[in-house]
């Protein structure tokens, strides 16, 4: 095996080379699908050629459509009702931090203008509508007393969609945590997960008797990955150890409100949202990096929420692994936690952006297409890959694919877009396959329903199905809306 090379000095959101030379992403969709070939993490390369079938596609009947969003990256309206302040709030406001200097105000504004949001999505069709809670709007300083007027605004806008008969669906943290709980010790300390349940139980009271779906993390790794080993999201850290910590203590925390939410009698469903990425060996000779990098990408949180166990192979000093002490990791972990963190969930959800390739000592290679978010490799064979490779190497559990889109080519508003509709045509086109194939797949939501603030690249990079001018607040639906809409009206996919 080649020398072990370690990546810390290229860390950033984009792990992935550029490779794609000039060609255009729908040729290359054209070109990868179908017919696109993958390998497993063991390296073994399968031909796996598919072609859409030429008549439509059908969903299963109460097939769930919706569009995804979350509090930070579109609300705005920072100080509104006595709002608190995040990681996102503090970090934005650092030099240098975010592409164009911007920060989450005014974003999309949706705090002030989510009625009229709401008539957007029904004239979209939209079943379900997936939005985050700010935890400091609740509690200011992420405990304590209930800022009322901050939770209002979430019943306000749940009865909203219920009386357009949209499905909200609830993310509890979308990565903004309360800044005084950073200053307390952040993920790195395990009180913080306990302050999440507590949270958790005011949302439940105050909106569980809603029919909603609720995911209590999104994305646990990106926050631990990016915000606390790479230092490129907030709150910052370019700590190994730390994001071993925030791993652990966010799916605590995950566990802990599953708990509650049940004691809660709430009638609706609990999960937690992972972005997972079939990791492809580049070199099937070498290919235990690959298998590492699955470890540390997939692995190290599917396997704690749905089997109760840690991977033994995620975090250590080998490529592909998170590089932190393995002993430090396992002493965090006390008796019992990991029954907490595999309380029995009503569904999984799934976040999926495309497929990563990986060398022989641990480098990130292209082997897709990618868009203008760099890390993203485009390949929607990969997502039928994963939903069967959960179906096969999982318990059985009801599935729903909660984001899945592309940024618009440049970051001018754009309103024709025929890539994200190839996109969405041909992970759509997966994603029927996969139920056919016996995947319990319930439902998908795109990401983004509106342009928003996307993080480190400000609003450089625009995700929306439908476009907002930031000057103005104007939404104009994009091309892929009225796709997204005939494929909702129709519960299915045509070949092209
Ligand atoms: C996901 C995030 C979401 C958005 C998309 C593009 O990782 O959950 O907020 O940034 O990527």
């Amino acid at each position: 095996m080649p020398t072990p090379l370690r990546r810390d000095g290229d860390l950033s959101r984009r792990t992935f080379l550029l490779a794609t030379g000039g060609l255009t992403l729908t040729a290359a969709l054209a070109a990868c699908t179908p017919g696109a070939t993958t390998a497993s993490p063991s390296g073994s390369a399968t031909p796996a050629p598919w072609s859409p079938p030429a008549e439509p596609m059908t969903f299963p009947k109460g097939y769930t459509w919706g569009a995804s969003t979350s509090a930070f990256q579109i609300e705005g309206a920072l100080t509104a009702d006595g709002r608190g302040a995040s990681v996102w709030d503090t970090f934005a406001a650092l030099p240098g931090k975010i592409a164009d200097d911007s920060t989450g105000d005014p974003a999309a504004d949706q705090y002030h203008r989510y009625a009229d949001d709401v008539a957007l999505m029904s004239s979209l069709g939209l079943g379900a509508y997936r939005f985050s809670i700010s935890w400091s709007r609740v509690l200011l300083t992420g405990a304590g007393e209930v800022n009322q007027a901050g939770l209002d605004y979430y019943r306000r806008l749940v009865d909203e969609l219920l009386g357009a008969g949209i499905r909200p669906t609830i993310t509890l943290f979308h990565w903004d945590l309360p800044q005084a709980l950073q200053d307390a010790g952040g993920w790195a300390s395990r009180d913080t997960a306990e302050r999440f349940a507590d949270y958790a139980g005011v949302c439940f009271e105050a909106l569980g008797a809603a029919e909603a779906d609720w995911l209590t993390l999104n994305e646990p790794k990106t926050h631990a990955f990016v915000g606390h080993w790479y230092g490129v999201h907030a709150p910052g850290l370019r700590s190994p150890d730390t994001a071993a910590a925030a791993v652990h203590h966010q799916l605590l925390a995950h566990g802990l409100a599953v708990q509650r939410f049940r004691d809660s009698g709430a009638p609706g469903r609990i999960g937690a949202a992972l972005n997972l990425i079939p990791v492809i060996a580049t070199e099937p000779d070498y290919p235990e990096a690959a298998t590492f990098t699955d470890a540390r990408e997939n692995r190290l949180f599917l396997d704690p929420i749905l089997k109760g166990t840690y991977p033994d192979d995620a975090v250590g000093d080998q490529p592909g692994q998170l590089p932190a002490d393995p002993a430090a990791f396992l002493e965090l972990q006390q008796p019992g936690d990991l029954e907490v963190i595999s309380a029995p969930c009503d569904l999984l959800a799934i976040q999926y952006y495309g497929v990563t390739g990986v060398d022989g000592i641990g480098n990130t290679v292209d082997i897709a297409p990618t868009s203008a978010a760099t890390w993203q490799q485009i390949d929607p064979q990969g997502l039928y890959d994963l939903l069967v490779r959960l179906k096969d190497e999982y318990p059985a559990i009801p599935l729903i694919i909660t984001e899945n889109g592309i940024p618009d080519p440049t970051p001018d508003i754009t309103v024709d877009d025929p890539d994200r509709i190839a996109f969405l045509r041909s992970h759509f086109q997966q994603a029927a396959r996969a139920i056919g194939d016996g995947v319990p797949l319930e439902g998908h939501y795109v990401w983004s329903l509106l342009d928003n603030f996307e993080w480190a690249e400000g609003y450089t990079q625009r995700w929306g199905i439908v476009a907002v001018d930031f000057a103005t607040q104007e939404r104009t639906p994009k091309a892929s809306a009225g796709f997204f809409t005939d494929v909702i009206a129709a519960n299915s996919v045509n070949r092209d």
